[in-house]
């Protein structure tokens, strides 16, 4: 049984095709990088994975169950974590209580939220867990300093430990390098290495910064014109004449 399974999964929006038989199976827990030049469809791929978009036709499979027209809410339930392009923090609140919200049982409304992550109600190991991944993020020392003082490439850091706080089976990142200052890319790759080597899962991650992906996924695979083009370890990719000639085309 796979983790992960993509097959034959077709976009079309008018004539634009998005994705034309995208599949793939991951089925090991690990980092896998998506990558691909611009158009390749790595988005709505990543979009129908997370269940914000749906294919034409095609299926995804989550850990062997039908996952293709679940809505997103459904996918988390099993276990499924996305994060955004743009940080879903919350400036005002510290970075701890920003984490144990992340924490929070779904089914509360919004006004009693921050009241609900001052009380005791939250999941037994939420703040061992909160502590733990504030370490991993080297973030420990603003645990209780209000998000604002974070830097971009802080926030990053501390919006993804907010989706690893419920210990994703399956956590999707879109772009996690992005607008990241070159001095924390080091603490981003680190970071994601360790929380994922202390808790497992697949973390699949779209990602432009070639340097990051290659040096932090144990496998990648390339999309292009809405397929993969390419699928295997960085140092067959990067030395493959097909993907060179797909960014240079
Ligand atoms: N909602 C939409 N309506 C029309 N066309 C779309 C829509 N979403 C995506 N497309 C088109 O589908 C193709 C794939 O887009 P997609 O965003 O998935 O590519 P991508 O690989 O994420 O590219 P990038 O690296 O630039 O982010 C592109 O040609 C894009 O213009
Ligand atoms: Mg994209």
């Amino acid at each position: 049984m796979s983790l992960l399974a993509v097959e034959d999964v077709h976009k079309h929006f008018g004539g634009v095709r998005a994705l034309d038989g995208a599949g793939f199976a991951i089925e090991q827990p690990g980092i896998v990088g998506l990558i691909g030049p611009n158009g390749a469809g790595k988005t709505t791929l990543f979009d129908m994975i997370a269940g914000r978009q749906f294919p034409d036709t095609g299926r995804i499979a989550l850990a062997g169950q039908d996952a293709t027209a679940l809505p997103p809410h459904a996918r988390a339930a099993l276990g499924l974590q996305r994060s955004f392009q743009e940080c879903r923090v919350f400036p005002e609140w510290t970075l701890r209580e920003n984490l144990l919200f992340a924490a929070r049982p779904r089914s509360f409304g919004s006004a009693l939220l921050r009241a609900f992550t001052r009380r005791e109600a939250l999941p037994d190991q939420a703040e061992t867990r909160a502590d733990e991944l504030l370490r991993l993020a080297t973030l420990d020392a603003y645990a209780d300093a209000p998000a604002s003082i974070l830097s971009f490439g802080q926030r990053r850091m501390l919006e993804i430990a907010s989706a690893l706080m419920t210990r994703p089976r399956w956590l999707l990142l879109d772009e996690p390098a992005a607008g990241i200052n070159p001095g924390l890319l080091d603490a981003l790759g680190r970071f994601l290495r360790a929380a994922h080597e202390a808790q497992g899962g697949l973390f699949l991650i779209v990602e432009h910064n070639m340097e990051f992906i290659m040096g932090l996924a144990g496998r990648i695979i390339v999309m292009h014109q809405g397929a993969v083009l390419e699928d295997g370890t960085p140092a067959a990719i990067q030395a493959s004449s097909r993907v060179i000639e797909a960014y240079l085309g």
